[in-house]
């Protein structure tokens, strides 16, 4: 199983799929990482794992649907069989969705459809639940929408910063992305 693994930020997400992938405890094929913005530290990550790596900057393109036909050119480049968004801060367009249709997959830090959006963590520490977590989904047009693969949940802590709870909830995430491409890889999704 290829995929392509989409990140806008640190790729910690990122470097746990490399990991698990060279130590034998997940069989895919990383053919690809690509980034919205030159200087991640997911794209470094990448580089010194001996992954190829590209870059579709946003802020080169002069409207969000050039940018999103560069993308799913580029993309596509690789053939495939999963897309998945590890951190990827920006909505694609259909033209992306319709090239990859049920194969874009994407890991949100909180419970869908529970706070959805960027701000996942911080909104759900600001309404004050006690029990938040991670969702894996099949992205589709909607912010945080489609159809959820895999959930975990997390307990928030009194003490809780939005930065130690986010950092909990990856640890759920990680494992539960990795979960998600095995069963995609052995067909039982
Ligand atoms: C993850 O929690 C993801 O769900 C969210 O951003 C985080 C990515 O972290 N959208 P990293 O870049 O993999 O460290």
């Amino acid at each position: 199983m290829r995929i392509v693994v989409l990140v806008s930020g640190t790729g910690s997400n990122l470097q746990a799929v490399i990991d698990a992938v060279s130590s034998g405890t997940l069989d895919v094929d990383i053919a690809a990482v690509g980034a919205d913005r030159p200087g991640t530290y997911g794209v470094q990550r990448a580089s010194e794992a001996g992954v190829g790596t590209f870059v579709v900057d946003f802020k080169a393109y002069p409207d969000r649907s050039e940018w999103n036909a560069a993308l799913t050119a580029a993309v596509s480049a690789y053939r495939p069989d999963y897309v998945v968004s590890s951190g990827f801060m920006r909505i694609v367009g259909q033209s992306f969705l319709d090239a990859f249709p049920n194969r874009y997959l994407n890991t949100h830090p909180a419970l869908l459809p529970s706070f959805p959006g960027a701000h996942g963590v911080r909104d759900a520490l600001a309404y004050g639940v006690k029990i938040t977590g991670c969702t894996v989904m099949i992205a589709d047009a909607g912010v945080d929408t489609g159809p959820i693969l895999a959930q975990a949940a997390v307990p928030v802590l009194p003490e809780d910063t939005e930065e130690a709870l986010h950092e909990r909830i990856k640890i759920e995430e990680r494992r539960l992305l990795i979960e998600t491409l095995r069963q995609l890889a052995d067909g039982d999704a």
